[in-house]
């Protein structure tokens, strides 16, 4: 969204590792970068979802003092100049990796989500070690919510991005779930309740908005990952949705 004392139209020219591009005003540096054709790693941004800013993953250094903000949160300013793979970037990005592994169950085998966004991640950002040990795991004895007849939620394996409570209130406009508690004891919930009592409508788009498997479908969980899926078109009604069969 351009800033509110950005002139109607007005554009930014940015030049991110080596590639010039012209934004408008306001535009995110992530953004930017993508439209010149370079992936930012980002773990609680989506290409849809309004920034948050929390991960850290996606940080990138600005030239002329400027720090190393978060490139999602970070608007364009004309004539800037970054960089989003040096040595110091990566080395703040590995070790962020670090700390959510270190805090995350180490069960990525038996993972019901095939496609872990963060286990995806971990590769990208080269953590090869998890200095900081898994002993800091928390909420591992926290019972999982099976409560909803379609999905799960398991608070061990929740990073709190925050993404599934912007996409239930953003794309849903439900506004069923909120972050609750602080640091280490932080956890999404549905309200004091649990999924199947809450305001949840069960439209499945904080499932897709995870990025581990703490949200998971249920056949998932219990049948492992489809060999084959098949993108069709509901017939129901005019709109046009298509949603996956498996
Ligand atoms: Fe920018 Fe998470 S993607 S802070």
């Amino acid at each position: 969204t351009p800033p509110v004392d950005a002139p109607l139209g007005a554009e930014a020219t940015v030049t991110i590792d080596g590639r010039e591009v012209t934004v408008p005003a306001g535009t995110s540096v992530m953004r930017a970068a993508k439209e010149a054709g370079i992936d930012i790693p980002k773990l609680c941004a989506t290409d849809s979802l309004k920034s948050f800013g929390s991960c850290r993953l996606c940080l990138v250094e600005v030239e002329g003092g400027r720090g190393t903000p978060a490139s999602c949160t970070t608007p364009c300013a004309d004539g800037m100049v970054v960089s989003t793979q040096t040595e110091t970037v990566r080395d703040l990005r590995r070790n962020v990796m670090e700390l959510y592994l270190s805090d995350h169950p180490g069960n990525c085998a038996g993972c019901a989500r095939g496609n872990c966004e963060m286990q995806a991640l971990a590769v990208t950002t080269g953590v090869a070690e998890v200095r900081y040990g898994r002993e800091g795991a928390n909420h591992l004895d926290d019972a999982t919510d099976a409560s909803n007849p379609y999905f799960d939620y398991d608070p061990a394996a929740c990073i709190v991005c925050s993404r599934c409570v912007r996409a239930c209130s953003e794309v849903q406009g439900t506004f069923a779930l909120t972050v609750s508690g602080r640091g280490f004891e932080s956890r999404i919930t549905p309200g004091n309740t649990n999924f199947r009592e809450s305001e949840c409508v069960s439209c499945g788009a904080c499932v897709q908005a995870c990025p581990t498997d703490a949200l998971a479908e249920k056949s998932l969980v219990s049948l492992g990952m489809p060999s084959r899926t098949v993108l069709t078109t509901c017939a129901y009604c005019g709109v046009g949705c298509s949603f996956k069969a498996e």
